[in-house]
């Protein structure tokens, strides 16, 4: 049976799997319980209420084995020994993959894709060396950044079970997808076969199996920084362990961009750096940002540090990720923390990188990324670069902005007023709040000022230079739109 004729048949079989019918199998406590990846509850919920759902939520996401009764009901158009054949089932009637319906972002067309991936421990399986991961948080996130067009050309580096590449063709886009994992190349063949799309698969590290240049680039890659001492310990998981020492996998990433963006192109990253300053050292605000903007060079871009964590927060977190317990995780935790600068740090942050030179925007933001602000926000990146006489004449809208005032009881004045838009809560000053409030797109941010500085009695060069910085940050938050 080929992967053609498989593909049909599941199609056929897993219409109407989705999250929608999957929460009515698996009861709010089942599905409770899928979210903390504990399987029992959701098993037990279905073998009370056996459905052809549930059968499918048992074998594909919750390591259940069907009977050939069961599996007969659950799947109408594979048969079981096509299945064995395939090797999709095992012999005691479990599934060899994970498959569930992953929600697809407002920004891709929203619906729901099935998404193949190996199994974990949800399935009751702790990940191997050569584990292909799940759509996990992450994936998401970077996916709501994301934009593709029609005609465009893509490359996901490090496609792993190919959710990235799959939004970009189904976009209209031309796809390659890369990995140094014939595992992951299988599943992403697969997950595109199940989406009715198709992607150049290509093996192979980084950008050595790609000699040409890219309108998009996207990669989620295997960024963490195990220490070598700690791999030979526990193993060097392909998903995660990029292999190399400390943030060498960014930094070759950020490097290879040179050959591989195209001058009007867009990349957008995840990683993990070193941070030669403790969370709460003074130094911190510098720390994070220096070696980061040292490897953007020159390029526009907006960086932002969505965590930054201490060593033994950082190797708890991926100890655990590896469903290590007991004197095993206390083994490898000594080790790493042998081996650790304990005044130092790890950030974790999403990139979005320009192919050319511009202006760059290094935020600590730790809400949601809105994928409704995420075009405002690179809009404003580049806006934010104007010169301050191209600043002063230009007509500025408050994007949806909210102003916060804190008063003390009694008090006229307030001691604190801060501007609020797109996930962002930006403090400011009475002249800044004042000029915020008049902006809309009628008079130019010169006139503004102006106006303002006549109207409190104050120098206007003086209130200028104090409200321009401020004016190019709220631009590079997207909070403050140029008219026209
Ligand atoms: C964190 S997973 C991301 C998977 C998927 N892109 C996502 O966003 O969910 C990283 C992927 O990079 C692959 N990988 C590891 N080392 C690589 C390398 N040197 N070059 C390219 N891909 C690599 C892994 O096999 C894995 O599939």
């Amino acid at each position: 049976m080929d992967l053609q004729v498989l593909v049909s048949a599941l199609r056929e079989d897993l219409r109407g799997f989705t999250m929608a019918s999957i929460t009515e199998a698996l009861g709010p406590v089942g599905m409770a319980g899928v979210e903390r990846e504990q399987r029992l509850p959701a098993l037990t919920a279905i073998s009370a209420a056996p459905s052809r759902i549930g059968y499918l939520a048992s074998f594909f996401m919750l390591g259940g084995s069907l009977t050939r009764e069961q599996f007969a009901e659950a799947f109408q158009s594979l048969s079981y020994e096509e299945a064995l054949e395939h090797g999709l089932v095992d012999e005691h009637g479990r599934s060899t993959i994970a498959l569930r319906p992953v929600a697809v972002p407002d920004r891709h067309g929203g619906g729901e894709l099935l998404i193949a991936s190996d199994l974990g421990p949800l399935q009751g399986h702790a990940p191997e060396t050569n584990h292909v991961m799940p759509v996990g948080g992450a994936t998401l996130t970077l996916a709501g950044l994301t934009r593709y067009d029609e005609g465009q050309s893509v490359l996901d580096l490090g496609t792993g079970c190919g959710f990235h590449a799959i939004l970009a063709a189904r976009a209209g886009a031309r796809v390659v997808a890369t990995d140094v994992s014939q595992r992951a190349l299988d599943f992403t063949r697969f997950n595109a076969a199940l989406a009715g799309v198709s992607v150049d698969l290509r093996l192979g590290s980084l950008f050595d199996p790609v000699p040409e240049r890219f309108d998009r680039i996207v990669s989620n890659p295997p960024f963490v920084m195990t220490p070598p001492r700690v791999r030979e310990q526990i193993g060097t998981f392909e998903y995660r362990d990029g292999g190399g020492t400390g943030d060498s996998l960014l930094q070759a990433i950020l490097a290879g961009l040179g050959d591989h963006l195209a001058d009007d192109g867009l990349a957008w990253i995840l990683g993990n750096w070193h941070i030669a300053a403790g969370v709460g050292d003074v130094e911190f605000d510098r720390a994070w940002r220096e070696p980061i903007a040292r490897w953007l060079g020159d390029r526009r871009a907006w960086v932002v540090l969505r965590e930054a964590l201490d060593p033994a927060e950082y190797a708890n977190m991926w100890l655990r990720e590896s469903q290590l317990t007991g004197a095993a995780f206390d083994s490898a935790f000594a080790t790493w923390l042998s081996v650790a600068d304990m005044n130092s740090s790890v950030a974790f942050a999403y990139l979005t990188i320009g192919g050319a030179e511009g202006p760059q925007r290094l935020e600590e933001y730790r809400g949601p990324i809105a994928e409704t602000f995420v075009d405002a926000t690179w809009e404003g990146v580049g806006r934010a670069g104007m010169t301050d006489d191209e600043l002063l004449a230009s007509h500025l809208v408050a994007n949806g902005v909210q102003e916060k005032r804190l008063h003390t009881a009694g008090q006229p004045d307030p001691w604190h007023i801060s501007l609020l838009s797109h996930g962002r809560e930006i403090p400011v000053t009475a002249e800044v709040a004042g000029f915020v409030g008049a902006c809309d797109g009628d008079l130019s941010a010169g006139q503004i000022i102006g106006a303002i500085a006549t109207l409190v009695d104050v120098d206007e060069e003086e209130l200028v230079g104090q409200v321009l910085p401020y004016v190019r940050d709220l631009i590079g938050a997207g909070l403050l739109a140029v008219n026209g």
